[in-house]
């Protein structure tokens, strides 16, 4: 299959999803999705990158955070994108954010541009995570932070039966790969890893692209 083909079929499945996405709660705003950005340390005046926005649940949250700062919010299913609009215009924070339909594998923001990155169950469903692993260390500015939230194997054995469950099923209805090693491609973009925090099913990655070195 070639990649183009690989990347339209995660679009349409999204664009497919969008429907119901939020009705699954989804796209909820869940303890987890606000630790992540809380591990982002915002001071209110950055320019924020939610990666993979999907129907832009963290955006309010992120928002409420931002005084001067920015959140842009990408995402390639134009689908879901309408269901984040929506969610900006009704609570109000257009002032705060930017929606742009966007490839999180080819991004067209410039080097070094943004101070802060958020991804939410973004890189088990990329098309090809590395590529977005070196987007995002690419669009970081020298030590601007990033928190990753990814679901992934569980390190409490009774919790193993649900992974197990949940991971073919991802597979087949989502395109997600709950089983990609995520602190990997971080690593291998370039990136640091400051702390990774359990909740279960799901982990946290909080991180920040390194200093030029001065010689
Ligand atoms: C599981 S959803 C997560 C959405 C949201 N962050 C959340 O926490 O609910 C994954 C999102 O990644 C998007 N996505 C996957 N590959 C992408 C790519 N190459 N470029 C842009 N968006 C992509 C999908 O369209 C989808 O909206």
């Amino acid at each position: 299959m070639s990649s183009m083909n690989e990347k339209e079929k995660v679009r349409k499945r999204y664009d497919r999803w969008s429907r119901v996405y939020d009705a699954f709660d989804l796209g909820g705003v869940t303890y987890e999705k606000r630790f992540a950005a809380d591990a982002l340390g915002l001071k209110g005046t950055e320019k924020v990158l939610d990666f993979g926005t999907g129907t832009g649940a963290i955006l309010p949250y992120v928002a409420g955070k931002l005084k001067t700062g920015k959140v842009y919010a990408v995402d390639f299913s134009e689908k879901m994108l309408e269901r984040a609009r929506t969610r900006v215009r009704k609570t109000g924070i257009q002032d705060r954010v930017e929606i742009l339909r966007d490839d999180c594998e080819n991004l067209s923001f410039p080097s070094d541009f943004f101070d802060c990155a958020i991804a939410t169950f973004a890189f088990t469903s990329l098309p090809h995570p590395q590529k977005g692993a070196m987007e995002l260390a690419r669009v970081l500015k020298p030590s601007g932070r990033f928190a990753v939230l990814e679901t992934g194997k569980p390190k409490k054995w009774y919790l193993l039966p649900y992974y197990w469950l949940i991971k073919p099923v991802a597979r087949v209805f989502g395109y997600t790969y709950i089983d990609r090693n995520v602190p990997e491609y971080l690593v291998n973009a370039g990136l640091e890893i400051l702390a990774i925090y359990r909740f279960g099913l799901t982990y946290c990655i909080k991180g920040r692209k390194r200093e030029v070195e001065k010689h």
